[in-house]
């Protein structure tokens, strides 16, 4: 990168810019700003096919349910099917009474005019007046000195004011110096006050100052000093709402919007996940559940992440990256397994300890993936050949009703693991079923179980079991004090096998197939090594018994 001397800061501090530094003394963001969805104008105009009439219609409906109360929904005067979807929206009454439609215009006569044609018999609409301050746009797209461009932003906002009086409607007035990143704030501040002056702002008519990130030029607190600069000194502030409209062209217009929230503005323009012109404006998404992470609720219905991001992808064609904060197909996801195993953990310690008051600590997870519409398994606890013993019993336990036993989980991880490994791939659920299955399950070979009847011989149970090995059916006894205890004494003394039965247990199979039962059996040979396995059959004693012909078929003892 050898030319890094062709670029130059583009931004500027605000005078004395330690005095507005207030923002960094505040640790999250306490109450949720006023939400302006700009998906259907800023979002739509960056798509590559701009959405259909219909698709429009869709997406408004979308935002309205998702909860927004003012929805930014295009610029009438620029195109006749802006102009008709402003129309329609008011004529056929789609507009609820608590939502405020709001249109953009630029500062010039016919525009102006032709924007409240659009919104003849609106209730509520906010007018967004707009123009670019930059010295980059003033000194090479205008070649206006400062005095003209604010006379014309004086004049678009003389024009609404008076536009406005010959409609019906309750209006708004937003005024936004676009580039104001590039702008010298005292600059900035000087035009806004002079819109300000023509507007004349009242406890109940109160103006929208929109300070946007047209382009983002600086670092975060850069960004969130001007507009506590723009906060302090703005005429009549207290019936100014200041509005954020950060973009992303450094990645950060999440941390720009957070920190000018704590810097003291009021409204938030953002879009859902953060589509909009080159890389995008605030994700409001984002947003929004980083304040829910902190206790706060943002007031926006984003308890189905994957409907919306379904909804999204339709109606705009654009992608969700698999790690895009909180709705990504991975951004809950854990293949590793110590990580696995500490969020089973968390869940079952949460599960035990009912801490609900102490709040989520889940770890690795920020915020409860439920909350958003997402699963545990499937979308947490992911398996391949860099899971463990938690991840995969979890959905053993989760998904099929099998409580292993932790030393089986163990070598169930590892034949688990091995098969990712093999395969070179992630395992779905019934993949790690169907290894548990296979390796663990009702193993036949070289024996195999056939059945097996028992007698009460005074205090002892007798057992007649029959087997087939090497191709040869056998009738095999022995006694012991329970069935289980019968049948592993009739092995031991036909088969001539030395092993002890150190570890049995069962439990019904409370999902999916009720009416069976699942047993677990370790055996340990002379020389000591451990073998376990499993047995599924509905009745308790048959799969007990497959349990133990399972550990002995994987043993090796079985010659
Ligand atoms: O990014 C921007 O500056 C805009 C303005 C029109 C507010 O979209
Ligand atoms: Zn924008």
């Amino acid at each position: 990168m050898k030319n890094a001397e062709k670029y130059k800061k583009s931004y500027f501090l605000p005078p004395s810019q330690s005095k507005y530094m207030k923002w960094a003394n505040r640790d999250y963001v306490a109450q949720p700003p006023v939400w302006c969805s700009v998906d259907l104008r800023d979002g739509n105009q960056a798509l590559i096919v701009p959405m259909s009439f219909k698709e429009k219609l869709d997406f408004f409906q979308f935002l309205v349910k998702i909860g927004f109360k003012e929805i930014e929904i295009g610029f009438p005067a620029a195109n006749q099917t802006e102009f008709d979807f402003c129309r329609a929206l008011i004529e056929q009454n789609l507009i609820p009474d608590d939502v405020t439609v709001q249109v953009l215009t630029q500062s010039r006569e016919h525009i102006i005019k032709k924007t409240f044609e659009a919104l003849k018999g609106v209730k509520n609409a906010v007018v967004h007046l707009y123009n670019s301050t930059s010295v980059a746009q003033r000194e090479q797209v205008f070649k206006k000195s400062k005095q003209e461009i604010i006379d014309i932003a004086v004049s678009g906002a003389e024009l609404i004011k008076e536009s406005a009086i010959k409609y019906n409607g309750n209006f708004r007035y937003e005024y936004s110096p676009e580039s104001f990143t590039g702008t010298e704030p005292e600059f900035a501040l000087e035009i806004c006050n002079e819109v300000i002056k023509v507007w004349q702002p009242s406890p109940g008519n109160k103006v929208i100052i929109n300070l946007p990130g047209t382009v983002e030029v600086s670092l975060p607190h850069v960004y969130a000093s001007q507009i506590e600069y723009m906060c302090e000194n703005l005429q009549n502030r207290e019936n100014i709402i200041v509005s954020l409209h950060p973009h992303n062209d450094r990645g950060c217009a999440v941390a720009d919007t957070e920190l000018g929230l704590l810097a003291g503005a009021d409204r938030v323009e953002g879009t859902l996940f953060g589509n909009g012109e080159r890389t995008g404006n605030a994700d409001i998404i984002t947003l929004a559940l980083n304040m829910y992470s902190h206790g706060v609720n943002p007031g926006l219905d984003f308890t189905n992440i994957p409907e919306i991001s379904r909804v999204y992808e339709n109606l705009t064609d654009m992608k969700i990256n698999a790690r895009h904060p909180y709705c990504g197909e991975l951004v809950f996801a854990a293949f590793s397994g110590s990580h696995q195993d500490a969020i089973t953990k968390g869940l079952a310690w949460r599960e035990e300890t009912k801490t609900a008051e102490a709040g989520w600590s889940v770890p690795y997870l920020p915020i409860d993936p439920k909350d958003i519409g997402r699963q545990y398994d499937g979308d947490i606890i992911r398996i391949n050949s860099q899971s463990g013993k938690g991840g995969i019993s979890f959905l053993l336990k989760n998904k099929y009703g099998m409580d292993l036993p932790a030393k089986l989980r163990e070598q169930v991880g590892y034949a688990v693991k091995d098969a990712s490994d093999k395969l070179h791939k992630e395992l779905q659920p019934d993949e790690i079923y169907n290894v548990f299955r296979d390796s663990f399950v009702n193993l036949n070979n070289p024996l195999k179980y056939i059945e097996s009847n028992y007698e009460n011989v005074k205090s002892e149970i007798k057992a007649f079991i029959k087997v087939k090995i090497k191709d040869k059916e056998r009738v095999l006894t022995g006694s012991g004090n329970g069935r289980l205890d019968a049948v592993s004494d009739a092995l031991r003394r036909n088969l001539n096998i030395k092993y002890s039965l150190t570890n049995y247990s069962e439990h019904a199979l409370e999902i999916g197939s009720k009416s069976q039962a699942i047993s677990y059996v370790e055996i340990k040979d002379a020389d000591g090594k451990v073998s376990w396995g499993a047995g599924l059959d509905t009745d308790i004693v048959t799969s007990s018994v497959y349990a133990l012909f399972s550990a002995l078929n994987r043993s090796g003892l079985i010659k």
